[in-house]
């Protein structure tokens, strides 16, 4: 895959929510293309629908009207299946909180997502090697979660999500438990994986943290609107 060839595709997607008599609107007619290599941060307030966004972007929820494209092809044409699969091998998630498993070992933690793939690879503890000291925690294999700070609890998490070397690392909020000084450096991480070669997108309410990305999509109201366009 080239620099700038298109990944994923929403065309006017929406999300509808049923409240009781009503319904809630959290995402309405967005239409963007991610392309391979892109660094995006999506800013907004609270409840403005970026989780929502994200959950879309990651096939972990299905849009109430519109199309989501991956790598050209429609993802509701996908079976359940094809569709975990893809997921697995494609799709890296990082959360605000962690997530980690606290009996596991952070080595146990990050080969996780490894046991969701078809066939684990011949090459997994490499890999999870590789993720490890990708975001510098190779000396901390094997310490459990509760014996790690709040920045190497979620630097754990990004090597999680890496291990399956996806093509989009999506990340809702991944500083947002951390104080400024962690956030900067896990911010400083996600821009090293982005000057190497990986398309990300990050979801932070810090429009200093989302100055340092090269694109910007400002979501109000479940409106999602490129940051200097006209809206
Ligand atoms: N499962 C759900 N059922 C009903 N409404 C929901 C559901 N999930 C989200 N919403 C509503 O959709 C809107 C967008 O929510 P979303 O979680 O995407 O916001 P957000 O921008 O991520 O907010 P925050 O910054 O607080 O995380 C909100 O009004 C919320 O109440
Ligand atoms: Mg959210």
């Amino acid at each position: 895959m080239a620099l700038g060839d298109e990944v994923l595709r929403m065309e006017r997607v929406g999300k509808r929510y049923p409240m009781g008599d009503t319904v809630v609107d959290a995402l309405v007619d967005a239409s963007f293309v991610l392309s391979e290599g892109e660094a995006v941060a999506i800013l907004g307030p609270s409840g403005s629908g970026k989780s929502t966004l994200m959950h879309l972007l990651g096939f972990l929820d299905s849009p109430s009207s519109g199309e989501i494209l991956f790598e050209g092809r429609p993802v509701a044409a996908l079976t359940e299946r094809q569709r975990a699969r893809v997921r697995a091998e494609k799709i890296g998630f990082v959360f605000q909180a962690f997530n980690l498993l606290p009996r596991l070992t952070v080595r146990a933690n990050v080969a996780l997502p490894l046991a969701y793939l078809g066939h684990p690879p011949p090459d997994a503890e490499a890999r999870v090697d590789r993720a490890l000291a990708l975001v510098g925690m190779s000396n901390r294999a094997h310490h459990k979660p509760g014996e790690l700070s709040g920045g190497q609890r979620q630097r754990v998490a990004i090597a999680r999500a890496l291990v399956n070397e996806p093509r989009i690392l999506l990340a809702d909020e991944p500083t947002g438990n951390l104080d400024t000084k962690t956030a900067a450096a896990i911010l400083e991480l996600f821009q090293e994986l982005n000057r190497q070669g990986r398309t990300i997108v990050v979801v932070t309410h810090s429009p200093e943290i989302a100055g340092h990305f090269r694109r910007q999509l400002h979501v109000l109201d479940g409106r999602v609107a490129e940051k200097g366009a006209a809206s």
